[in-house]
């Protein structure tokens, strides 16, 4: 990211936090695209809904052209592709190449990686794809496999994902490995963090959430049944291990917040920072809401300018940066991250003067 970038970052932070101490009503733009490219998906996680239903009447390749060049000109400073599975669009590489040729964004990439084969990546490379979260749901096959749907999925992607690691340095990549804590897989963490530092890549922790739109369903809420007492002893452990790896894995905050997660998904003490920084746009053209609340809006209808501008999209968003929300816990960790709290509990605890408890 450039400095002008990092300026818009910084600036973006400060005005928030003008905005929960003085000025409640002040409107903060958000930086970042999230772009569900596709809600379709190649595999059947137990966690996730994408699969249940085909999604029809996805944007057209000229229809997402028309969003970036929108979001272009809003000066936004990232767009993630995501999905559903954003490597099954065909118009994948032409997207991103688009994307590139139009602006200076970061470009990232959310995938499950049965896709990414060497050829692949080499395209997303060339379009300017140069950030990564690649999904491992645990370090070994038969749980991996058990909670994507299919089988050999935890050979392909670890494949990919070994490759990958390969450019880091040549193309000054960040990659993280996303793991979804879940009742199925959290004694497995500290394997992960072993895996993690062999691939010299970050892990981070994303949390099992029945209240985001992708993955609404019974048997998430069943997933979210986690063991409190042993995560709580597992989380123990990955404190210890952060020691060891302090590079590769969450920070001490982090880990703290995961233990209170699956007791209260809310968390209403800690402002929703995630629902100012993202634009939500989804695959059929919706936008708006957050990772828990639905988007009133559609691109296919309106300009996203007159959207971020309507009072409908402010008000809701002045709600949410506040918690009056479902609550998911999606990016808790930046929700943690700009908070000057969180740097001193971080640095005391880096420093020896605050205990792992
Ligand atoms: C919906 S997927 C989209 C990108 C891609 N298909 C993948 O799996 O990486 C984005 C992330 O959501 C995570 N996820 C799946 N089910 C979840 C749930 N119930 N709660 C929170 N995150 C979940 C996935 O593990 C993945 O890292
Ligand atoms: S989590 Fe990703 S890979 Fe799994 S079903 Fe959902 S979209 Fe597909
Ligand atoms: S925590 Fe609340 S406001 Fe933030 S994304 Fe989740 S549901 Fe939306």
């Amino acid at each position: 990211m450039n400095w002008k970038k990092k300026l818009q970052l910084v600036k973006f932070f400060l005005l928030l936090y003008v905005k929960e101490h003085w000025l409640s009503k002040l409107n903060v733009r958000p930086l970042v695209a999230e772009l569900f490219i596709t809600e379709n998906c190649n595999l059947r996680c137990v966690s996730c809904t994408c699969w249940h239903e085909f999604t029809l009447n996805e944007l057209s390749t000229c229809e997402w052209k028309n969003v970036i060049e929108q979001l272009i000109d809003l000066d936004l400073i990232k767009l993630n592709f995501t999905g559903g599975e954003p490597l099954l669009r065909k118009d994948l590489v032409e997207l991103i190449e688009y994307a590139s040729s139009q602006g200076e964004l970061e470009i990232h990439l959310n995938t499950n990686a049965i896709l990414l084969t060497p050829e692949k990546l080499q395209q997303l490379l060339d379009a300017g794809v140069r950030s990564f979260n690649i999904s491992l749901d645990a370090p070994n096959s038969a749980t991996h496999n058990l909670i994507r749907g299919r089988d050999k999925a935890f050979e392909t992607t670890i494949k990919h994902l070994r490759h990958l690691s390969t450019q880091k340095k040549q193309y000054g990549l960040k990659i993280r490995v996303n793991f979804t804590v879940m009742k199925d897989n959290y004694t497995y963490l500290p394997q992960m963090a072993e895996l993690v530092r062999d691939l010299d890549v970050r892990l981070y922790l994303n949390l099992a959430s029945d209240q985001t739109f992708l993955f609404r369903d019974n048997r998430v809420t069943q997933l979210m049944q986690v063991d409190l007492p042993g995560l709580k002893e597992t989380l123990k452990q990955m404190v210890e291990l952060k020691k060891k790896y302090p590079k590769h894995l969450p920070s001490f905050v982090d880990f703290k917040y995961i233990e209170k997660h699956f007791q209260d998904i809310i968390q209403r003490e800690i402002p929703c920072a995630e629902s100012q920084l993202k634009l939500m746009i989804h695959s059929q053209g919706q936008i708006g809401g957050c990772w828990g609340h639905d988007p009133k809006f559609n691109v296919r209808e309106k300009s996203v300018q007159e959207i971020l501008g309507s009072s409908e999209y402010i008000e809701s968003h002045a709600a949410f940066f506040k918690k009056q929300c479902v609550g998911c816990g999606s990016n808790y960790s930046l929700n943690l991250r700009w908070r000057p709290s969180s740097w001193i509990r971080n640095f005391m605890w880096n420093n020896n003067l605050l205990s792992s408890n």
